[in-house]
């Protein structure tokens, strides 16, 4: 064997214990880590040519990485939809490594890993209060999931027209209706050989970003018999706004067509109490997108593609390895590798597994209502401060606002986001809500509390005052 790959075997409990400890001492001071950091400049190593061992190898990556880490997974970084990573997901994601399986047939030798997948899929269908109604496959984020469930409705489309897809390829353009899709989803178009410029825009309703049904019902009465896919939004990424989804699952009953709901995180309202309603009908859906490294804090890549069972078929036509005989036959085993777009697979559902037990269903709800509480009181902060307005209301957990127009001339988003971010403590994302820009927080933490909102605040309005102040002297000049 190599020498220094043997000696990293024989030393394998000091190098993991080191990696331990540097995880406990990263972890326990996550709260007060830096939320941004100016762009690195790495003073990268060659490949050497020997080896230096997995120890050295941990030392070079803390001098010239480590410092540059950012704590996404901490209580304020509000950009984007970014989760946090529970204790018990971390111990699992951990043992997905150490074991190394390759998830995929359930009925293969000494394979269990497949089996606790399909365990998994139950309990996600239990914590999203969804009928067993649905076959589940994870796969790396919302992005291939949404890829998941668009290309098993494209081979549904050629079905109704005689055509395999995933066999003979499109034969024919696909009609595919949708107000606020995602830009995964139209990557995913992209990717299917659909084209992400071939959707049919619906308008929203008046001030939202929620699909107006009316309107489709207009369209759809001069679509005649063609069949169609309704991509729908269950919490859209700026206001986090749902389409009516129980109105569409009734346009099903109507007409021929597959509807696919987008609920990366908005999935997570039906943990609630309150905002259970938002996603009122969705389990008349085809396929469904949930993204767990988002809401259910797990760390990357994780994510789950839900398909109704019914379609089943369809979905080992999209995805069958039909060229490799050693992958046994289709009907005698299931297996993941005929059902998702990979064939080797992370164990990533034991991740989730973890998480799901140790949590349950009723530390989900205080999670998902804790970030929903947080986002208001943000929100109230935020208008009573006087520097800043809501450009819409906090419908879920997110917080669109801009600059109060009485200090439009005195601050800019560019500007102050800049000089917030200099803090370090704090991170948020510009972003355009019905064609205004703003500034969006995001809440997806269980980490965060109303010491952060606090903080945060106070910064705000540091970084707000300090503008004002600057312009003073400005015109006293
Ligand atoms: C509604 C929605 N769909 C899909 C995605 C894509 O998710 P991912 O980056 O996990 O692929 C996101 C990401 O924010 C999202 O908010």
């Amino acid at each position: 064997m190599y020498t220094v790959l043997k000696d990293d075997i024989d030393q394998l409990p000091e190098l993991l214990a080191g990696v331990w400890q540097m995880s406990i001492e990263y972890l326990e001071h996550l709260n007060s880590h830096q939320s941004t950091a100016p762009a690195p400049v790495v003073n990268w190593p060659a490949l050497p040519d020997e080896g230096m061992g997995a120890h050295a190898t941990q030392n070079v990556f803390d001098e010239i990485f480590l410092p540059h880490i950012v704590a996404s997974s901490g209580p304020r970084y509000w950009g984007f939809v970014t989760g946090g990573t529970t204790p018990a997901a971390i111990a699992a994601d951990w043992l997905v490594s150490v074991f190394d399986q390759n998830s995929q047939s359930v009925g293969g030798p000494g394979d269990c890993s497949a089996l606790l997948e399909l365990q998994t899929v139950k309990m996600v269908l239990d914590l999203l209060r969804l009928p067993h109604d649905f076959n589940g496959g994870f796969v790396t984020g919302a992005t291939m999931s949404n890829f998941s469930g668009l290309a098993v409705a494209r081979q549904w489309h050629g079905k109704q027209l005689g055509v395999d897809v995933a066999r003979e390829g499109l034969r024919s353009n696909i009609k595919i209706y949708t107000a606020m899709a995602h830009s995964s989803s139209l990557k995913a178009l992209a990717m299917l050989g659909i084209g992400s410029n071939n959707t049919i825009a619906i308008p929203c309703l008046p001030d939202r970003e929620a699909m107006d049904i009316d309107a489709l019902q207009q369209v759809l009465d001069e679509n005649g018999e063609e069949p169609f896919i309704l991509l729908a939004s269950a919490g859209t990424v700026n206001s986090v706004d749902f389409d009516d989804i129980a109105k569409l699952a009734l346009l099903k009953r109507k007409y021929n067509c597959w509807l696919h709901v987008d609920a990366a995180f908005g999935a997570f309202a039906a943990c609630t109490t309150g905002h259970a309603q938002l996603v009122h009908g969705w389990e008349h859906a085809d396929s469904i997108t949930v993204d767990f490294h988002k809401w259910l804090n797990v760390p990357y890549d994780n994510a789950i593609i839900l398909t109704r069972k019914e379609h089943a078929e369809l979905q080992t036509q999209t995805f069958h390895n039909s060229s490799a005989p050693y992958l046994g036959i289709l009907s005698e085993n299931f297996s993941f590798l005929n059902f998702v777009p990979e064939n080797s697979r992370r164990f990533r559902a034991l991740t989730v597994w973890f998480t799901l037990m140790a949590y349950g269903k009723e530390g989900y709800r205080w999670l998902v209502e804790n970030d929903i509480r947080l986002a208001n009181l943000l929100a109230e902060g935020l208008v009573e401060s006087g520097y800043f307005e809501l450009v819409a209301p906090v419908r879920l957990n997110t917080v669109c606002f801009n600059i109060h127009p009485d200090h439009a001339g005195e601050l800019n988003i560019t500007g102050f986001l800049r000089e917030l971010h200099k803090k370090g403590t704090v991170f948020m994302t510009p972003s355009t809500y019905l064609g205004r820009a703003c500034i969006r927080a995001a809440f997806v933490n269980y980490r965060t509390s109303e010491l952060d909102v606090e903080q945060v605040l106070n910064d705000m309005k540091e970084v707000a005052e300090s503008f004002l102040k600057a312009k003073t002297k400005n015109i006293r000049n």
